[in-house]
């Protein structure tokens, strides 16, 4: 089994690619990253020499070595994680945006397609998995504008508990109601 993970040098990204090369050691990883001021190879000096590991400098915009890169290594799935993700910079920059989240997703949806059918076996076994975010469903109305008190915190990554302001979730049959470049793209 041949993976891309785009945007294996950001933020979620690192960790994908760490979780996929050390779990499946007969999975081959490919690392497509245009390392952007947002992607860092620093956090995967752990994995870089592993045999089941390579890292490819590539903009996922460029479609012909996207196209080039499924054909030459028989690549059976995509991880898309690649995208401009900060919403204040969607705000100043729209346009980087628009090209990599919309523009960059095509090409490599469409490079997937081209490749798949052009295979006796078409889209046996392939698998294209694109990560969004929550916020293209908006924001979450404030229902306990003063914070839930504990037992009813949130707990953070940091682990430390927030106060809850709500006990709304975002379901996947919402309505989309982007509020940024960034979550509209
Ligand atoms: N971080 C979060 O809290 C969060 C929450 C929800 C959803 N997400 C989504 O998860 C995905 C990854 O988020 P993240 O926080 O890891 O982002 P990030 O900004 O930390 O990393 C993005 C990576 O994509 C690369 N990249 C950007 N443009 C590229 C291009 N044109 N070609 C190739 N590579 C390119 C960057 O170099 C970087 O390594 C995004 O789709 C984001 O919307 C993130």
């Amino acid at each position: 089994m041949n993976i891309i993970i785009t945007g294996g040098a950001g933020f979620i990204g690192t960790h994908v690619v760490r979780l996929f090369v050390n779990k499946y050691p007969d999975y081959h990883i490919f690392n497509v990253d245009k390392l952007t001021y947002a992607g860092n190879l620093a956090n995967l000096k752990d994995i870089e020499n592993k045999p089941n590991y390579t890292f490819v400098k590539a903009d996922i915009c460029d479609f012909d070595t996207i196209y080039a890169l499924m054909q030459k290594e028989h690549i059976d799935g995509v991880i898309h994680l690649a995208a401009e993700s900060h919403v204040d910079r969607s705000i100043k920059d729209p346009f980087t945006f628009a090209r990599t989240n919309v523009m960059g997703t095509l090409s490599l949806l469409q490079a997937a397609k081209l490749y798949w059918e052009s295979l006796p076996e078409k889209y046996e076994g392939k698998r294209f998995y694109h990560i969004s975010t929550d916020e293209v469903y908006g924001a979450l109305e404030m229902t306990h504008p003063e914070g839930i008190k504990p037992p009813f915190t949130t707990k953070a990554s940091s682990g430390e508990h927030h106060l809850a302001y709500g006990d709304k979730f975002f379901t996947e049959d919402l309505k989309y109601q982007p509020h940024s470049p960034y979550s509209a793209a």
